[in-house]
């Protein structure tokens, strides 16, 4: 009784920790966190001197001292304090300007499929200290498909693919658990990777990491364009120490690409032929729903329609489908705590 009235006055929070971008639904709100998962520390004191977007700014232009990292790494927590420190200020964020008598949040914090019983402990950990009264946590391609309305605890196969920052999740779920899956440490981070790399080998160019980002999001594509893009890449040439540019196209970078999203494709693949045959049968007729900023990638939808044979969807606003799959959890979390997490530890999910 007591707990029901917290939760009618509390702010309840829903947290989509990604690698790249942390996104924070409040009930009854929306979204209203969207930003940069990174920390600025400086190293000689240890202090935090910028979390999110004002930390952002500061990567690869930062003194030696100061680090601009990001807490979590292929979708896993990689400092733990770190993340602790950037929970707390995004709660404290979302609590800043109301009454300090406002009762701790309860929390429901999507996390990675297959991360082990230790990480989940230190995401609910570091969730606890960090100002929550309660923690849920639900695997981020169980809250994908419930942000994109499939009906997950129906018995029905839903399939959701989550290309983010750090991972690519695959999911088949029903009846409000998930069936078959697969996690891939191959995502957006890669692909910068895989332009990066293209660019030292074949123009001597060294490119900043937000460099590769940007021509990713400008000429990147999975499958030929029916109208050719080009843009200029702008770095460092290896050879003389100066700055050059090169102008090249969207079938260039999509070679570059091609060998991690065959990768992703290839898992997709996978998991399909591990799915019972009733639910690809349901998955055939329904679809397959991409969400994550990997599924923005130009044609990758096509080249997986194809590959597959299955119809696919790209989700509407898929940057913010686990956020708000969080923020649908909360709204009722007694009629969906079938699907979320089970904490073997501490307090158990009622
Ligand atoms: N238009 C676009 N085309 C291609 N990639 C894009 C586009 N927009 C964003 N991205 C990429 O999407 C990735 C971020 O996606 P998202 O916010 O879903 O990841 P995340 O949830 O933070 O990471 P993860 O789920 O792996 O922890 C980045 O790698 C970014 O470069
Ligand atoms: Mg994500």
């Amino acid at each position: 009784m007591f707990k029901k009235v917290l939760g009618k006055i509390s702010k309840d929070i829903g947290i989509d920790l990604g690698t790249a971008t942390t996104l924070v639904y409040v009930k009854g709100r929306g979204i209203v966190i969207n930003e940069p998962s990174v920390v600025a520390v400086n190293q000689k004191t240890g202090q935090i001197l910028a979390i999110g977007n004002e930390a952002k700014k500061m990567v690869g232009r930062t003194p030696a001292h100061i680090s601009a990292t990001r807490p979590l790494v292929e979708g896993v927590i990689s400092d733990f304090e770190v993340t602790e420190q950037m929970l707390r200020y995004f709660i404290n964020k979302v609590h800043k300007g109301t009454f300090s008598i406002l009762p701790r949040p309860r929390v429901v914090v999507g996390i990675p499929s297959g991360i082990t019983e230790v990480e989940k402990k230190a995401v609910q950990d570091a969730t606890m200290n960090a100002g929550a009264r309660e923690v849920y946590l639900v695997e981020e391609a169980m809250s994908a498909a419930i942000g994109a309305r499939l009906p997950v605890q129906e018995a029905l196969g839903n399939m959701v693919v989550d290309v983010g920052g750090g991972t690519a999740d695959i999911a088949v779920i029903s009846l409000g658990g998930i069936v078959a899956s697969k996690t891939l440490r191959i995502a957006g981070d890669k692909l910068n990777e895989d332009i990066i790399n293209f660019a030292q080998d074949e123009f001597k160019l060294i490119l900043g990491e937000k460099t590769a980002e940007d021509i990713k999001i400008a000429v990147g594509a999975a499958y030929e364009l029916e109208e050719p893009l080009e843009t200029p890449m702008r770095g460092r040439d290896l050879v003389t120490g100066l700055p050059k540019e090169i102008i090249i196209d969207d079938s260039q970078i999509r070679k570059a690409l091609s060998r991690s999203v065959k990768m992703i494709v290839d898992a997709v693949k996978e998991t399909i032929e591990n799915t019972p045959p009733e639910l690809v049968a349901d998955i055939m007729n329904r679809g397959i729903i991409m969400v994550g900023g990997g599924s923005l990638l130009r044609g990758f939808d096509k080249l997986l329609e194809e590959e597959t044979k299955m119809p696919i969807k790209v989700e509407e606003d898929p940057l913010t489908t686990v956020a708000r799959g969080t923020g649908i959890i909360l709204e009722d979390v007694e009629k969906l705590k079938e699907v979320l997490v089970p904490l073997d530890y501490g307090e158990v999910p009622k």
